[in-house]
């Protein structure tokens, strides 16, 4: 058993965060998407792990280096152009060989890890095996039609969905899948579809099987689902108070203070992760928040937020809430005359003022 792992795309639904950063190393609960997907495949007993990135980019290979921190070997497989999903698994062909593999969008996350499905997908004996979930906007992602007990169909963003079920980015295949993404043509947005390779495996009468994820599943396409992957994660995360925490301040339910971090005077309630070397000082962090390393929070409240390194937060009237901070952003209170909100903002950023 191998595993694929899919890096690339431009991540434009995530700018500005994207600009400077693949959105796969976005960090959820102060650690890249991407690792999760890496660490599931090294959960799962699996050794050999290739990652599809942008060619025109070595940031995921600096960021995650050759896999021996997980125990794994893993393999950079270039692309050139984002030809769509079915393109990064022709691209891993030779990695593959005739081994099973499970492929696995690396800014997909689901509780609980993959083993249950590798398991299920190599007692089945079929030739794919597709991971589903029950979503309410079926039609932003490839969706099953399912006949008794079985798959029938598969269409990519359909304007009527046959089932209320996503295809979630997590599939186990033999290597009948090159043979279909081979065959297929380049869909309407110009992709290579991954559905359009399971419907061509299906018509071609391979066994296409199913498991339903019945914990939570996200992928992490757009800000807000971000924000609902840091706060699902959260969830499950073990205190763990290694940084200073004076007398005068609280912390109340599930938190992690980083290393070097500093709580002086304020209330952080979990759950929520404090990174290292921060200081937060007269402040409250509120449940569902996630702030990365060296970043200064002072006189200010934060909560439900992903706020990322060496950031100052500082005298701020208001809260802060449902918001993304990328590396080193600054939002302070206004001084000097006139009384105004000022505002130093890159492309495609967004604020929103009360
Ligand atoms: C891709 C797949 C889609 C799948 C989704 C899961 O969509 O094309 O079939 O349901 O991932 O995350 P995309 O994220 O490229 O829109």
């Amino acid at each position: 058993m191998k595993a694929l792992i899919a890096s690339g795309g431009r991540g434009t639904r995530l700018r500005p965060i994207t600009h400077t950063r693949n959105k796969h190393l976005i960090p959820i609960a102060n650690k890249p998407i991407l690792h999760y997907a890496i660490e599931a495949a090294a959960d799962a007993g699996i050794k050999e792990v290739a990652i599809v990135i942008n060619a025109d980019s070595d940031e995921v290979p600096r960021a995650i280096g050759d896999g021996s921190r997980w125990g794994i070997r893993i393999t950079y497989i270039p692309q050139l152009t984002p030809g769509g999903l079915a393109q990064v698994v022709a691209l891993a062909e030779e990695f593959v060989g005739k081994d099973q593999f499970i492929f696995y969008l690396g800014d997909n996350l689901v509780v609980g890890g993959v083993r249950r499905f590798i398991d299920e997908f190599l007692r089945s004996g079929c030739n794919c095996y597709l991971t589903l979930s029950r979503v309410k906007d079926p039609e932003r992602f490839g969706v099953p039609e399912i006949r008794d007990g079985r798959i029938v169909s598969v269409e990519e963003k359909p304007k009527q969905p046959k089932s209320s079920f996503a295809v979630a980015g997590i599939y186990l295949y033999d290597h009948h899948i090159f043979e279909a993404v081979k065959a297929i043509t380049p869909s309407t947005r110009g992709e290579l579809e991954i559905s359009d390779a399971h419907q061509y495996l299906i018509d071609k009468g391979y066994k296409v099987g199913f498991a339903e994820i019945t914990g939570w599943w996200k992928d992490t396409g757009k800000p807000t689902d971000l924000l609902e992957a840091n706060r699902l994660v959260l969830e499950y995360i073990t205190p763990d108070i290694q940084g200073e925490v004076d007398d005068r301040s609280t912390i109340a339910g599930k938190v992690i203070v980083e290393r070097g971090a500093r709580i002086v005077n304020s209330v952080v309630r979990g759950p929520a992760i404090i990174g290292e070397n921060c200081v937060i000082e007269d402040s409250y962090v509120g449940p569902f928040s996630s702030i990365g390393s060296k970043t200064v929070v002072r006189r200010s409240e934060v909560e439900y937020s992903i706020i990322l390194r060496e950031c100052r937060i500082l005298n701020i009237g208001i809260r802060l809430e449902g918001s993304i901070l990328g590396n080193d952003v600054e939002i302070v209170e206004a001084t000097g005359k006139p009384l105004v909100h000022r505002f130093l903002i890159g492309d495609q950023s967004r604020v929103e003022v009360v």
